[in-house]
């Protein structure tokens, strides 16, 4: 795991959406895998950026999303679908039939799971994926407990996943209680993987991540397994590593080939 600590939360997802746009001038047809939530606005917000004034073309790009709630159709304000269009889709070039996001509306979820995943193996696998992470751990929807070898399906939601992320309903009782999500199998089998955490919320759920073992009962432990992984914190988030003055000393001191 490569930890890279930075002085606030701008300057970190600037850092992603910059991982992102190399790959994408290198690969024109990468496969991204996306992640929502508040964290990754930053580097959407500096990705539509970079289209805007640096030309940073989407048009044989495409993307997978990592999950979205049962039972939302994409027209709901909170649902998964929505958040992308608003935050990213709608404002660079990607091409509509190139975005996948997980149908809330399936009527057979197991058979669409099976077709997503074999949906993002047509397509050569997933490049890099963008990850958040959830405050007792999770990446996309793997709550606790989850199977590391686990793949798309359905999962219930913890209570307080679910109070996490009332503040996008107009009540929390709106929050669905499903949702289908990739598993964290499928997040392993990303080429390159990373983890964005902002801000003192995430400290503990970060640090036992990344220093504790690796665990199902933390499903973000289990990219200590992934050989490319990069995590990109701000101050805050990284502010209960142990180890943090030796991830900083580590990072100042890259070859210069090395850096990003
Ligand atoms: C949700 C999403 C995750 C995200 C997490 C954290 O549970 N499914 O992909 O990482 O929220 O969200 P936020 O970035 O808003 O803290």
């Amino acid at each position: 795991m490569e930890i890279v600590i930075e002085s606030n939360s701008e300057r970190a997802g600037v850092l992603a959406a910059r991982l992102i746009a190399r790959l994408v001038r290198e690969k024109p047809d990468a496969v991204l895998g996306l992640a929502t939530g508040s964290t990754p606005l930053g580097v959407y917000r500096e990705l539509v950026r970079m289209h805007r004034e640096e030309h940073l073309d989407f048009s044989r790009v495409t993307t997978f999303n990592l999950d979205e709630y049962v039972g939302l159709s994409g027209a709901h304000p909170a649902s998964y679908r929505r958040f992308m269009e608003e935050n990213l889709f709608s404002q660079i070039n990607v091409a509509p039939q190139n975005v996948f996001i997980p149908d809330g509306m399936a009527s057979d979820v197991p058979g669409f799971c099976r077709e997503y995943e074999d949906r993002i193996r047509a397509h050569g696998g997933i490049d890099v994926q963008l990850l958040g992470i959830g405050g007792d751990g999770h990446i996309g929807f793997n709550e606790p407990s989850s199977s590391l070898a686990s793949r798309t399906r359905i999962k219930t939601l913890t209570p307080k996943t679910r109070q996490d992320n009332a503040r996008f309903f107009a009540s929390p009782e709106e929050v669905p209680h499903h949702v289908i999500t990739m598993g964290v199998g499928t997040i392993l089998d990303a080429r390159q993987v990373v983890l964005l955490a902002l801000g003192a919320g995430k400290a503990r759920a970060v640090r036992e991540a990344v220093e504790g073992p690796v665990t199902a009962m933390v499903p973000a432990s289990v990219l200590q397994m992934h050989p490319s992984v990069k995590v990109l914190l701000d101050s805050q988030a990284a502010s209960e590593l142990e180890r943090s003055d030796y991830y900083r000393w580590v990072y100042e001191n890259k070859p210069d080939w090395q850096r990003f």
